[in-house]
């Protein structure tokens, strides 16, 4: 019995110092992708327990990462798929910066996600569908990128969707009508190359471009 209870209070003792360091490797991993020219992640250091002391990283009582605050931050490179490993993380602030390449579909993993501000970057491809995931999120900006493809249907299903904003980017097709989408005004979709509201059964539903 003792070895057993000996392995079970060892396990007790490292998991949370395991879960905190699985995400302070995932931003390290992030700033690897990132140039930063004025240094503004300098506070970055993998080799403390947690990356909660680090600048504009911001945790829970329980050690996990909430927020990430890097907008205007100068930052150039690219997103790759560790950011979805920030199980916890709720505000996704990467505005006004040069970020290119894709955004990475484990950004739907990010359950707790309450706002994702990616607005005025070089950011291409499509917005993924994987985003129906973020159940929790209220505030989505994408605006003055150059992404394109449609508005994933499977975005109407995010009930909780106060703002979107995908304007000023090369996004095809039509708007979508259902869910959240009845409430956005037109401005948030305006400088793309989109068809206008979808005609509810005169236009395939999933109609692409
Ligand atoms: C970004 O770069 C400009 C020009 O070099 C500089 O004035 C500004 O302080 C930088 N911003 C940050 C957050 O470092």
């Amino acid at each position: 019995m003792a070895p057993i209870s000996l392995i079970l209070s060892f396990f007790l003792f490292i998991s949370p110092a395991l879960s905190t360091n699985s995400e302070g490797n995932a931003l390290h991993a992030l700033r690897s992708r990132f140039k930063d020219p004025t240094n503004v992640l300098q506070s970055w250091d993998p080799t403390l327990v947690n990356p909660c002391t680090w600048f504009h990283v911001t945790c829970d009582s329980n050690n996990h990462v909430i927020r990430l605050d890097l907008g205007n931050s100068n930052i150039s490179g690219t997103l790759g798929p560790e950011v979805g490993q920030l199980q916890h993380l709720q505000y996704l602030e990467l505005y006004m910066n040069d970020i290119s390449g894709k955004i990475p579909k484990e950004l739907g993993n990010l359950k707790s996600l309450v706002s994702m501000d990616m607005y005025q970057n070089k950011l291409e491809g499509e917005i993924p569908k994987s985003f129906a995931n973020l159940k929790s999120l209220k505030f989505l900006r994408l605006n003055n990128n150059k992404l394109t493809g449609s508005i994933p249907r499977e975005l109407t299903t995010l009930s909780d969707l106060k703002v979107f904003d995908v304007s000023n980017n090369g996004l095809c097709g039509t708007i979508p009508v259902d869910g959240p989408f009845r409430s956005f005004p037109m401005e948030s979709f305006e400088n793309n190359k989109l068809n206008g509201p979808e005609l509810q059964g005169l236009v395939p539903y999933d109609f692409g471009c």
